[in-house]
């Protein structure tokens, strides 16, 4: 007897009820509150579809999954009835059909979700002119129940803004991941075709609820393996097992391939050779894929291979591809990311040099793939002037979800905030309005094609990401890609929701928390302007006094020209010029004394004592701003305190010590800087904010030899004994 109850004890003991780690994502389905139970028990009693696909099955799994979850009953297949949910599509379900509903606007990919009445019963009807629309409508039908919104009486009719929505895997084949803070690759590539593990499906399911239709799979600095028989065969046992949720796979392409797989002795795209090459490769991989995305390309960009080795244009290097790709229906997204070792041009201006007299010569079927600001996803950009001054170009938005520039793993902040500022940006391209969102979705210069790409942040974590929060802004950056005019509260709001609880107090404290997560990351890191301050390689932590590496361009003293007089870039006609990359009202106000101050040291040069419009010099007002991060940090911790009541264990407390981290790095940041800046400033901190505790050799010393997300950087220099900023 004793035995039996120690051993149901251990089980009580070791089995938690309602343990949580996050691998479930924002697809818990774990039941409502009973309170609530009783309303929407009777709205989704049974699921009816006809037709069969790969695609249909996927919808009516995830309806029986999440409905039985939700409403803690089993929910499956059934006949029509009261509460009946009517899945399908005209083609495949007669009862959708008999229905006549609108769907002709809908496309390819966009649902219908409507209530309605079929032989006198009350039903939901989720419907679409695809299979695909039908698993979209699926997720948008449970995301409303899982958010607690009214589903009695429904009539929603949504289609994607954009067509498509790419996540870019910067993983290498041997299972690392540049930039990645998340564990390894999850593409456990020596174990495919044979084996393909469960997490695909998962990651499938988790990019279809939010319509992500396209992953590319390999870094995009990419290893020629890739593109070999033997990858491509694993490739397929991938394609096929996210082909049912929607998604395509792409992969990045190396230029050189023709001479390193092809064997040829060269890869100039006006040889004949070579585009028969690109040809018989691309011919290949249909035949094994038949619905394969395309290519990726990062050509002379940052050591890779591309055109200008053979002195062709980027577009001759992106059509030759394009060609192959073309009659298959495939897609070149060719990155807009280059900047040469030998041009002393302003980098921020280098990639415009070079493709805006392109405008006009890429094939229909080549994105010219742009990142969000001109240098490199920091933590503030102002929008890349290539957008809106390519008109006869597809340009594609692509922005960084792994948080290479923002703090990493452990820095709660909120990418849709960001990613909403690039997409409302306005180009004046065409007089006002004439904003990012409507660049890329090709409404402004009438294009068919559209595409928003994002670099993602998920690895083999358990729960993805490495950090609970980190899955907003892969969950925020697909709302996004379909709907870009949603907004960061909005997205929080339905996240939060899914992912942690419905509860108004929990959301009310939240959601501001990660609206302002973003402006602290700036106020810390690189207030007012200030850009690509970090620490060596790896980017983890500051370094603006870096000034001996290889090119000017990679070293902070570049970016934030410190000396006796003042701080800042000047971009100005009398700098560099960049200012004249943007439409004229743009280039006026980023030249001149209105620049709004968020951006005057990215444009401007600007002496110590310059009164701000706060009445403060430069120099208060850095101060002000470093401090102002640290603070907005320490809130959020106190917020997320609070938050213990509704947040499980593992996942608070993660999240908690995280916060925790985040301060005693934004600490960091700030003495570091400040410790540098006042190096030349030579001005006293502003009354009520205090010295940097250490002098600035020490905050130099610190060292990070085996950072992770640069796997080709761990033989960092040893420097004597360290510092250790966590002292
Ligand atoms: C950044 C990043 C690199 C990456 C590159 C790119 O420079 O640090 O790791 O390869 O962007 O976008 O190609």
């Amino acid at each position: 007897m004793f035995r039996f109850l120690a051993a149901a004890l251990l089980v009580l003991l070791t089995v938690p009820a309602r343990a949580e780690d996050g691998y479930d994502l924002w697809l818990r389905y774990r039941p409502m509150e009973a309170a609530v139970l009783a309303q929407y028990r009777p709205l989704a009693t049974a699921i009816v579809s006809q037709g069969a696909s790969p695609s249909l099955d996927a919808a009516k799994s995830e309806l029986t999954r999440g409905l039985s979850g939700l409403l803690d009953r089993p929910v499956g297949a059934g006949t029509v009835a009261d509460g009946a949910v009517v899945i399908g599509t005209p083609g495949s379900s007669p009862l959708i059909a008999g229905l006549k509903l609108p769907l002709t606007n809908l496309g390819k990919e966009g649902y219908l979700i409507r209530s309605s009445s079929v032989g006198g019963h009350a039903v939901t009807v989720i419907a679409a002119n695809s299979d695909i629309g039908v698993l979209y409508g699926s997720f948008a039908f449970l995301r409303l129940i899982q958010t607690r919104q009214p589903v009695a009486r429904l009539d929603i009719a949504s289609a994607p803004r954009l067509k498509l929505r790419l996540l870019n895997h910067w993983d290498n084949l041997d299972g690392t991941i540049e930039r990645g803070y998340a564990g390894r690759s999850i593409f456990d590539w020596n174990k495919m075709p044979d084996y393909m593990g469960p997490r695909y499906t998962v990651m499938a399911r988790a990019n279809a609820s939010v319509g992500i239709n396209g992953i590319s799979v390999n870094n995009v600095s990419a290893d020629v393996w890739m593109l070999s028989s033997m990858y491509i065969g694993k490739l397929a046992a991938l394609a096929d097992v996210l082909r049912p949720y929607g998604i395509r796979v792409y992969v990045a392409a190396k230029f050189s391939a023709p001479v390193e797989l092809g064997r040829l002795k060269t890869a100039d795209p006006a040889d004949p050779q070579v585009q028969a090459w690109w040809k018989k490769e691309v011919d290949s991989i249909y035949r094994r894929i038949p619905d394969f995305g395309g290519f990726v390309v990062k050509a002379n960009s940052e050591g890779q291979p591309g055109p200008r080795d053979y002195n062709r244009t980027q577009a001759e290097g992106a059509n030759v591809i394009a060609d192959a790709l073309a009659p298959h229906g495939g897609i070149v997204f060719w990155r807009a990311f280059v900047y040469s070792e030998k041009d002393p041009t302003d980098r921020a201006k280098q990639a415009y040099n070079e493709f805006k007299p392109l405008d006009g010569k890429f094939r229909d079927n080549v994105f010219v793939q742009t990142k969000n600001g001109a240098i490199d996803f920091q933590p503030r950009e102002p929008a890349h002037p290539m957008f809106g001054a390519m008109p006869k170009t597809n340009l594609a938005l692509e922005v960084q979800i792994t948080k290479e520039y923002l703090g990493q793993t452990t820095h709660l902040v909120y990418l849709p905030v960001l990613f909403k500022e690039i997409l409302d940006w306005d180009t004046f391209a065409k007089g006002q309005g004439s904003t990012v969102a409507k660049v890329i979705d090709g409404s402004l210069e009438g294009h068919d094609q559209s595409a928003m790409v994002g670099v993602s942040n998920i690895g083999d974590d358990r729960n993805w990401t490495g950090a609970q929060f980190s899955q907003a802004d892969w969950y925020g950056f697909g709302r996004l890609a379909w709907e870009p005019s949603l907004s960061a509260e909005q997205i929080a709001r339905e996240w939060l929701g899914m992912t942690f609880t419905n509860d108004p107090a929990f959301a009310n404290a939240v959601i501001p928390m990660m609206i302002k997560s973003r402006e602290a990351v700036v106020d810390y890191m690189t207030p007012l302007g200030l850009h690509h301050q970090f620490a060596t390689g790896h980017h983890y932590g500051p370094g603006p006094w870096v000034s001996d590496l290889a090119r000017p361009e990679w070293n902070p003293v570049y970016y934030n020209h410190a000396d006796a007089q003042g701080l800042g870039f000047d971009r100005t006609p009398s700098g560099s010029d960049a200012t004249s990359q943007y439409a004229p009202p743009l280039a006026r106000l980023f030249s001149g004394p209105d620049i709004p101050e968020r951006d005057l040291l990215w444009f401007q040069r600007v002496a110590w004592d310059h009164r701000m419009k706060s009445g403060r010099t430069l120099w208060d007002e850095l101060v002000v701003h470093y401090d102002t991060g640290i603070a907005t940090v320490a809130e959020m911790e106190k917020t997320w305190a609070a938050m213990k009541p509704h947040v499980d264990e593992e996942r608070w407390s993660q999240t908690a010590t995280f916060l925790a981290i985040q301060k005693k790095e934004a600490q960091w940041w700030r003495d570091a800087c400040i410790a540098y800046f006042e190096s030349f400033s030579r001005m006293p901190m502003p009354a009520g904010h205090a010295p940097p505790p250490h002098d600035l050799a020490y905050y130099k010393a610190i060292t990070f030899p085996y950072a992770p997300g640069r796997p080709d950087y761990t033989s960092a220099p040893f420097h004597n004994r360290p510092n250790d900023p966590m002292e």
